[in-house]
């Protein structure tokens, strides 16, 4: 009775957790969508606390785990800068690796207590479940680890190459399986740590060659590989939630990386055998590279309010640079301001605008800005034609037309927003530099371009003060 109880529970843990991904599909279900998780979750870990066969003991473990995990996690959560998600992202999905690797060892050593064998005589399905839950464990702390150094500038963020690196990776990545069918046709401890090892470095080898401009993809990946280590594990545990939870983990993480790689134009293939977007915000040919500096126009704030306050339609198109300098409220006030002047305002989001998928929809999110303004690249492209501004703050590659025209450069492919077609075109931001992509802006010369030099919030709030004049 009490078992099925655990498990009704656990049933309606899972449907909840799927809700909760489905509401995170859209902004104006995403925070029901949060809520759904949280809900599920504490089912989760209530019936697991209560479930039968649960020590005392057990309970003050995982009480004490929850206590010092979630206040850790709380703190660092707290803390952390909205740009710095992404690493701390991938610092959580390190610890999701090493809790599989460290689970997977406690069930090898005392496998009488997982129901899975006795020590030297472990069923051979366990054995399977284990090594594969330590080997992809292992590999998704390391690379974690890694992705954390290179996204909080720990180490370079440049790809890290050198000569037979790919071969060099399938022959460690063939040595891998070699050993798991070792393991689980010896059950040997030895086999069990050398996999351990050997999964660490693959791990390692596997994330230094990626570019800091591709970290994104590759902690969705990770997300990915930590969700079916954990579904791994749940086999190994037989906690069919666990398996439930960590394939739903496995394969969001793994949809998310597809849709930003469709964002950039990129294979999953091309972005994680390396080499993309060296140096983040790396050299811009305007600022370094010896040639004459070409002229710009730059104007004022009060120039653009001039010109916004006669405009009839204008779209905004946030990037990176509206979310450093957390502009996001201002920006909304001059939307605000504008349509009191009757402009009709726009929001045009780019899937890889910012540094994490749904960058800037969270941002106007937070600054209520309405969500009927706000629109996907395919929907609003064709109305930029139609524009009297588009009004670019913070974004830079997201705009590039060498996307569009120059097979040599790094963002060729990538579907771009049409700014160019409007009538103005502003572009905030503090200098010439290029965007994440290392890749100079061929707009910023156009001559219907106006450069806003500034930081995105000071120059926006002085156009605000300029509107209210
Ligand atoms: P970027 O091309 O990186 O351009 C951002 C611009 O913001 C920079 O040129 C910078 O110029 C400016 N900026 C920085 N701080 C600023 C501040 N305080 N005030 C005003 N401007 C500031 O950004 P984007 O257009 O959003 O494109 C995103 C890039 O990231 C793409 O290359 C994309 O492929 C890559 N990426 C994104 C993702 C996801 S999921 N979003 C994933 C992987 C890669 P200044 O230094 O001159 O101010």
């Amino acid at each position: 009775m009490a078992q099925s109880l655990t498990t009704f529970a656990y049933l309606i843990a899972s449907v909840l957790f799927i809700l909760a991904l489905r509401g995170l599909s859209h902004p104006t279900t995403s925070r029901r969508g949060n809520l759904y998780g949280m809900v599920g979750m504490g089912i989760a870990i209530v019936a697991t606390l209560l479930r039968p066969g649960m020590e005392f003991s057990g309970i003050v473990i995982v009480l004490a785990g929850l206590v010092i995990g979630g206040g850790i996690g709380t703190y660092l959560a707290s803390r952390i800068q909205m740009t710095s998600l992404p690493q701390l992202v991938a610092a959580f999905h390190s610890l999701v690796g090493l809790a599989a690797v460290f689970v997977a060892a406690a069930a090898f050593y005392n496998p009488e207590s997982f129901g899975i064998g006795h020590a030297g005589a472990i069923h051979g399905g366990s054995l399977v479940e284990m090594s594969l839950g330590v080997a992809i464990g292992a590999i998704t702390f390391s690379g974690s680890v890694i992705a954390f150094a290179k996204l909080q500038a720990l180490m370079s963020g440049a790809p890290i190459t050198f000569k037979g690196q790919h071969w060099l990776n399938l022959g460690i990545g063939i040595l891998l399986v070699v050993l798991v069918i070792a393991f689980v046709a010896t059950g040997s401890g030895v086999l069990f740590w050398l996999i351990a090892i050997v999964a660490l470095a693959l791990g390692f080898l596997l994330i230094i060659p990626i570019g800091g401009a591709d970290m994104p993809v590759v902690v969705s990946m990770l997300n990915s590989y930590s969700g079916w280590a954990a579904a791994g594990i749940g086999f190994t545990l037989q906690n069919l939630l666990l398996v439930v939870t960590g394939a739903l983990v496995g394969a969001s993480g793994a949809i998310l990386s597809y849709i930003m790689c469709k964002g950039m134009n990129r294979s999953i293939f091309n972005v994680l055998l390396g080499g993309f977007g060296a140096e983040a915000g790396g050299a811009a040919k305007a600022d370094g590279s010896g040639q004459p500096a070409r002229p710009v126009k730059s104007g004022s704030p009060e120039d653009a309010a001039y010109i916004m306050r006669n405009a009839g339609k204008i779209i905004i198109v946030p990037g990176y640079g509206m979310a450093v300098a957390q502009a996001q409220q201002v920006l909304r006030e001059m939307g605000d301001l504008l349509k009191k002047e009757g402009a009709e305002v726009s929001y045009a989001i780019h899937p890889v605008a910012g540094r994490m998928p749904g960058h800037m929809n969270v941002l106007l999110a937070e600054a209520n800005v309405p969500y009927e303004e706000v629109h996907e690249l395919e929907e609003i492209n064709p109305e930029f034609a139609e524009a009297d501004v588009a009004f670019v703050i913070g974004a830079n590659d997201v705009t590039n037309p060498a996307a569009k025209t120059d097979k040599s450069s790094a963002i060729y492919g990538m579907p771009i927003l049409d700014v160019e077609k409007a009538k103005t075109v502003f572009f905030i931001k503090r200098g010439m530099a290029s965007g994440y992509a290392g890749v100079e802006n061929e707009l910023f010369f156009r001559d219907n371009t106006m450069m806003l030099f500034g930081d995105a919030k000071k120059v926006t709030q002085q156009i605000v003060q300029a509107l209210q004049k």
